[in-house]
């Protein structure tokens, strides 16, 4: 018994210092110019879900969805957020593809997680990768109000969507049509 726990500590050694000389040794990239493998994505994603699932305070949106709050929220993800994630005028934006993992587009594809998911994304940020924590540059109402225009993006108000039309030349997402596309 007592030699199997010590090939068992051994072994646990042998592959912790490997580790750590691969790393040291400099075989581990740090480029950020490649899309990641598919199943580094798939397990990535699904141990951020899971632990936003586990820390993130499940409360509802202070903010309440007026017409003022969606624009106010439109201007605040149009400074702070289009340049990675893609302006409202629905052009690609000019760094997406340049993080790892790359920033999805948050208008051509709006997030469906809930709002108290959305909200601690922005807060907290996500580590090692490109997305930064807002909670030091923007008030909590401020990121319930970017946290509603997401949420929201393919059911504004007729007004908010006027809005959108005359201020950024575009109509405004209403979902119709990546149905159409799914048609094909
Ligand atoms: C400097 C670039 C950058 C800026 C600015 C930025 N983000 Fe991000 N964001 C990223 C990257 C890169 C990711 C991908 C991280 C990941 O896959 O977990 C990301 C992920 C996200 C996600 C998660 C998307 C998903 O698939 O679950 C949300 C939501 C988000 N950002 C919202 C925002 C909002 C709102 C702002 C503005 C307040 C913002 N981001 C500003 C780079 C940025």
């Amino acid at each position: 018994m007592g030699k199997f726990i010590l090939g068992v500590i051994v072994t646990l050694l042998v592959l912790i210092l490997g580790g750590l000389g691969i790393a040291m040794l400099g075989f581990l990239p740090t480029n950020a110019n490649v899309a990641p493998p598919h199943l580094e994505h798939r397990i990535a994603m699904g141990a951020v879900d899971a632990s936003m699932e586990r820390h993130a305070p499940h409360v509802a949106n202070p903010v309440p969805p007026s017409d003022q709050n969606f624009e106010d929220g439109m201007k605040l993800y149009t400074m702070n957020c289009a340049v990675c994630h893609g302006s409202l005028d629905r052009k690609p934006a000019s760094l997406s593809e340049s993080f790892y993992p790359p920033a999805p587009n948050l208008v051509s594809d709006p997030p469906d997680d809930p709002e108290w998911h959305l909200f601690y994304t922005i807060r907290t940020g996500v580590r090692y990768t490109g997305m930064p924590s807002w909670e030091k540059t923007l008030s909590a109402q401020d990121m319930w109000k970017i946290t509603s225009f997401l949420s929201h993006m393919e059911k504004l108000p007729p007004a908010v969507q006027d809005y959108w039309k005359t201020t950024f030349g575009v109509t405004a997402p209403s979902g119709e049509e990546e149905k159409d596309e799914h048609k094909h």
